[in-house]
């Protein structure tokens, strides 16, 4: 298997997962599982709702209308590992991270601007879902479990750079760099601020 690694350079997180989360998460896997179902299925309905507020703009639609699908096959996905570990769904729970980070989109009448934000918020939730990933690759012990998640983590870094190109096919380059650098910054502090969580995925 040839390795793809997103590292910092790709991803420019400022503020690496704390080292505790992948010991606490290894040995809550039925809670990550469930949470991390959620995670796929928060992510495909959120594709789903950009198409449906932005039908305007057709490379949206189309590279979302792809992502949804990828999305949604991984939420399948997460649900077989856990029949097969002999869990259930489990209930949803709130996302504490994706909450905070996402009211750092802005409102208001700037229709192209509130897109970009929205974009670049997504695109840093798929670049923390992807160092997440990497992590749970590298140290979890169940093989399946780090296959699976090699395969998630190049999947989400698919994801992160799509949704940055398509901040920059509706806004101005340096506009989308401004703004991404801020956004960065400010997912640091999030991160900083939260607790690792047994039964979180963020
Ligand atoms: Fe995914
Ligand atoms: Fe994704």
């Amino acid at each position: 298997m040839s390795e793809l690694q997103p590292n910092k350079t790709i991803l420019r997180l400022e503020l690496p997962t704390d080292p505790r989360w992948v010991n606490i998460a290894e040995k809550n896997i039925e809670e990550i599982l469930v949470d991390h179902a959620y995670c796929e299925q928060k992510a495909a309905t959120s594709a789903i709702s950009l198409i449906v507020k932005y039908p305007d703009k057709t490379k949206l639609v189309d590279e979302l209308t792809d992502l949804v699908a990828e999305e949604w096959s991984h939420f399948e996905r997460v649900l077989e590992q856990l029949k097969k570990r002999g869990y259930g769904l489990g209930r949803n729970r709130p996302d504490e991270y994706v909450v905070q980070l996402s009211k750092h989109i802005r409102k208001g009448d700037k229709r192209e601007r509130q897109l970009m934000d929205h974009l670049l918020v997504n695109a840093l939730i798929e670049a923390r879902s992807c160092e997440r990933f990497k992590l749970l690759w590298k140290n979890i012990q169940d093989e399946e479990l780090q296959k699976f998640y090699y395969e998630l983590m190049v999947s989400e870094a698919g994801h992160y750079v799509s949704f940055v190109k398509l901040a920059k096919e509706y806004m101005p380059f340096d506009v989308v760099d401004a703004r991404f650098k801020e956004l960065l910054q400010i997912e640091s502090e999030i991160i900083r601020n939260l607790e690792p969580r047994p039964d979180r995925m963020h």
